[in-house]
């Protein structure tokens, strides 16, 4: 049975690709409304969400960015991704040393220093750019069975939260930067996304 301790563990790579809305969609705009009930159907978004990301790849994930305007992401900073010849001579991707996370809910109720780092966005392909954040944060939040849980975060983990609750809130990182940097890579990305 699934329970809260083993239903990220032994994460089996599976579930539903999911179309990744790319800004500037209207769902990555909007304020996500809470989780309500951490049924089921909570929990088989949650893996497919996964599977988005890790298919993607990326080391974050909102339900913003799968057209779901709930407050959950999912992230994965540890994981190694290799590139394999199969027998064939055809070469694939090999994912390994998962470990998944869930936030649902969150709440970053402590921030503490500053910090620059490039980030990058699934909704914001081909865009890259160094963001200031809090260096270390505590955050609240839920598990996939609605139990609160509470980290305290530091370098990667509090920037790639920092990123995906934005997520929740209609923002992306194109909006943290200076105003001539964010008019300039908007510029940039739309003329991309024409191409495209
Ligand atoms: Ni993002």
């Amino acid at each position: 049975m699934e329970t809260a301790e083993n239903f990220l563990e032994n994460y089996q790579l599976e579930g539903d690709s999911l179309k990744i809305f790319t800004w500037p969609s209207a769902v990555l705009k909007e304020v996500a409304g809470p989780v309500e009930s951490f049924d089921d159907e909570l929990r088989e978004t949650i893996k497919n969400m996964l599977f988005t990301m890790y298919s993607a790849p990326g080391i974050g994930l909102a339900a913003p960015q799968i057209g779901l305007s709930k407050r959950i992401f999912v992230m994965d900073i540890d994981f190694d991704r290799e590139e394999v010849t199969k027998a064939d001579g055809e070469s694939e991707f090999r994912l390994s040393n998962f470990n998944p996370r869930v936030f649902i809910n969150p709440v970053i109720s402590q921030k503490e220093g500053e910090v620059l780092y490039e980030e990058g966005c699934l909704s914001v392909p081909g865009i890259y750019e160094e963001v200031k954040r809090a260096e270390s944060i505590v955050v609240d939040y839920f598990d996939a069975f609605g139990n609160p849980q509470q980290l305290e975060a530091s370098e990667i983990l509090s920037i790639c939260i920092q990123h995906e609750n934005d997520h929740l809130d209609g923002v992306v990182f194109l909006e943290r930067l200076s105003m001539i940097k964010r008019n300039f890579l908007t510029k940039k990305y739309m003329k991309n996304k024409k191409k495209a």
